[in-house]
């Protein structure tokens, strides 16, 4: 796809970047030559010339280090995904327990505030741009039974989008909070394990597996970039198109 300006001299972190969305996208950016750091809690085979590093986004400390050893290695950091994320715990409100949504929420909102915060740091410590994408979800925009911890961490990840974008656009800072529409990872092998029980919406996400009806991650990593670097959109909370 030939719609994008020449990329090779950005770097670019993505956090959840072992598996799934994280991954795919990460070998279609480093494929257009950007320079990428990379981590998940366990540790993964990561393209040739990534940094790798094991980080957990629930510890500030951790993403904070991350992102020192990053601009250490590559000089700076142009573009930053959060994209690290868990759906469980899945339940009612009612049956929850507080532990299970806290330990969520200190990934899916705290996590992606702790990149954040990390990101718009170095911005200041340098001249220039820099470009901030938060993988949101659809479930920011509507609840589903079942899924309150998920959407209330990616509600709260869109407002804290926003809220960033208004802080540090004089600084250089250009904030998406993204929902990538649905793609055929891990985690929705988890939503289509749930039972209606815990999940009345599952019959949905059997019916788009069963058309195959998904975005590829290669098609995300590339409206990500147009985006970044093309599109442009002055509104913060952006949602892709399904893919043709
Ligand atoms: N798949 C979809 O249809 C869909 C739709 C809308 C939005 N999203 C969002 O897209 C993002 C990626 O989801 P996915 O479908 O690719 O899920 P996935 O296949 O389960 O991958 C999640 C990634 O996040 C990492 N991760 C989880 N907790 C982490 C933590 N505390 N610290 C660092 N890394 C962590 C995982 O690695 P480790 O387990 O090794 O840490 C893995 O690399 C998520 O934010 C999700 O909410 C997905």
């Amino acid at each position: 796809m030939t719609d994008l300006p020449d990329l090779s001299s950005k770097v670019a972190v993505i956090t959840g970047a072992s598996r799934g969305l994280g991954a795919g996208v990460a070998e279609a950016w480093g494929a257009r030559g950007i320079q990428l750091a990379l981590c998940a809690r366990s540790s993964f085979a990561a393209p040739a010339g990534a940094y790798a590093a094991q980080v957990d986004v629930a510890s500030a400390a951790a993403v904070a280090e991350f992102a020192q050893a990053t601009v250490e290695r590559f000089g700076r950091i142009d573009l930053w995904l959060n994209n690290a994320g868990v759906l469980e715990p899945v339940g009612f409100v009612h049956d929850l327990g507080s532990e299970a949504v806290r330990q969520h929420l200190a990934i899916n909102a705290l996590g992606a505030f702790h990149g954040t915060q990390a990101f718009v740091r170095h911005l200041r410590q340098r001249e220039g741009e820099g470009v901030l994408l938060n993988v949101s979800s659809g479930a920011a925009l509507s609840g589903y039974a079942g899924w309150g911890p998920y959407c209330m961490g990616k509600a709260a990840l869109d407002r804290l989008t926003e809220c960033v974008q208004l802080e540090e656009a004089a600084h250089g800072l250009l904030a998406y909070a993204v929902a990538p529409g649905v793609i055929d990872t891990a985690m929705q092998a988890t939503i289509r394990g749930c039972s209606p029980e815990v999940f009345p919406a599952v019959a949905k996400f059997h019916d788009l597996k069963a058309r195959e009806a998904f975005n590829s991650p290669g098609y995300v990593a590339h409206e990500l970039l147009r985006l970044a670097y093309v599109r442009r959109p002055t509104g913060v909370v952006q949602r892709l198109e399904p893919e043709a």
